[in-house]
């Protein structure tokens, strides 16, 4: 197949034969990327009109139990300023979101065990009733099934857990060895099983990724079937291990969101803050390749240049009013609208737990 015969065939399928995937990320001709957009901008307007979702993230906690070789807060990063926000300043930035007008906020942290199983509960029902129509987001990491279990039934709704790389060798090089794919992989089964709209997804060049690894994650995508499909280039952080490699590019990071798209045609997938820090204008080109939410900061300003998972990130001088009004501005000049929903994924329903 040529370029153009592969992304036709996405387009069409949702799919390639196996062996055309390696050869599509690899050719990546500037023409074929415009025209991969193109295709992936139809699918994205015909599922949710030009629309985007906004998701209000609040990063509660940069304590963090593990040390993956890429990450900024780290264990092993002793540099780093650690800080947890408390119920009351998580409230208080929910609230803040909902007058902005965002029907979700994603509540990330480190893996930090000092919030317990019922303060999480207790936070995510506040949260809930307070403001009926808002929707939780968790992104907190590995957890027992039990404690996902109760997650949900305090009402969170929607779970992010990148898989990072479903290649074993890869995932190897990048965590420690207590850190295993395996877990990872039970974990967003059992998200998925629970009932959550589940999000995956992995970062881009990082050291070691080859072509292969990526077309892994492809495929590991096509058996899991994530409703949120988060991805991003990987950006070094000066106290890890990762200092001094390369940064990932904007190129590919668009492409793969456009192939993301003809492969998932409803799915959720985010114009990351890592996209907009490679590039000024990485958001919006990211919606322009087929990507479909932004999640402007939320967290308290003086939190923000503590949560560091790599270098340069973006909206670390501003406060949430700022970035809500300057995604605003941004999506407006690209032609699109914020839409006011809860942005689920197309025919999700909650479905009660027996
Ligand atoms: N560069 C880019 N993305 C990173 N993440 C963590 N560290 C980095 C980095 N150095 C991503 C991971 C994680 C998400 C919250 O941020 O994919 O799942
Ligand atoms: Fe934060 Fe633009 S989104 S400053």
């Amino acid at each position: 197949m040529d370029e153009k015969e592969r992304i036709d065939c996405l387009f069409e399928t949702g799919e390639l034969p196996l062996s055309e995937y390696a050869p599509l990320i690899d050719e990546r001709s500037k023409e074929a990327s415009e025209y991969l957009f193109e295709k992936a901008r139809i699918r994205q307007e015909e599922n949710f009109g030009k629309r985007v979702f906004l998701r209000g993230i609040i990063e509660f906690s940069n304590f963090c139990r593990c040390d993956c070789l890429y990450c900024g807060i780290r264990k092993s990063n002793a540099h780093a300023e650690r800080y947890h926000l408390t119920k009351d300043e998580i409230l208080s930035c929910a609230r803040q979101g909902y007058g902005f007008g965002f029907r979700t906020v994603v509540l990330q942290s480190g893996e930090d065990l000092s919030y317990t199983d019922e303060m999480i509960c207790d936070i995510v029902s506040s949260i809930r009733a307070q403001m009926p129509d808002m929707t939780v987001t968790l992104s907190i990491g590995e957890k027992d099934r039990a404690s996902y279990e109760r997650y949900f039934d305090a009402g969170a709704d929607r779970y992010l857990l990148r898989h990072e790389s479903a290649s074993p060798d890869l995932y190897a090089k990048l965590h420690p060895a207590a850190q295993t794919l395996e877990n990872r992989i039970r974990c967003l089964y059992d998200l998925k099983d629970i009932g959550y709209q589940v999000g995956a997804g992995m970062m881009l060049e990082t050291p070691y990724q080859k072509t292969e690894d990526l077309v892994e994650d492809l495929l590991f995508l096509r058996q899991l079937r994530p409703e949120m499909i988060g991805i991003g280039p990987f950006i070094p952080h000066k106290d890890t291990p990762f200092r001094g490699e390369k940064e990932g590019s904007t190129d590919l990071c668009l492409f793969m969101i456009g192939v993301l798209r003809l492969m998932f045609p409803k799915a959720l997938i985010p114009a990351t803050t890592a996209l907009g820090t490679v590039n000024p204008l990485g958001r919006e080109k990211g919606i322009l390749a087929g990507g479909n939410v932004i999640m402007p900061n939320l967290s308290p300003k003086r939190v923000r240049g503590k949560y560091l998972l790599y270098d340069g990130k973006i909206c670390t001088g501003e406060d949430a009013s700022q970035c809500q009004g300057c995604i605003r501005g941004r999506m407006k000049r690209i032609g699109y609208e914020v839409d006011p929903g809860r942005g689920d994924y197309p025919g999700w329903v909650r479905r009660e737990r027996t």
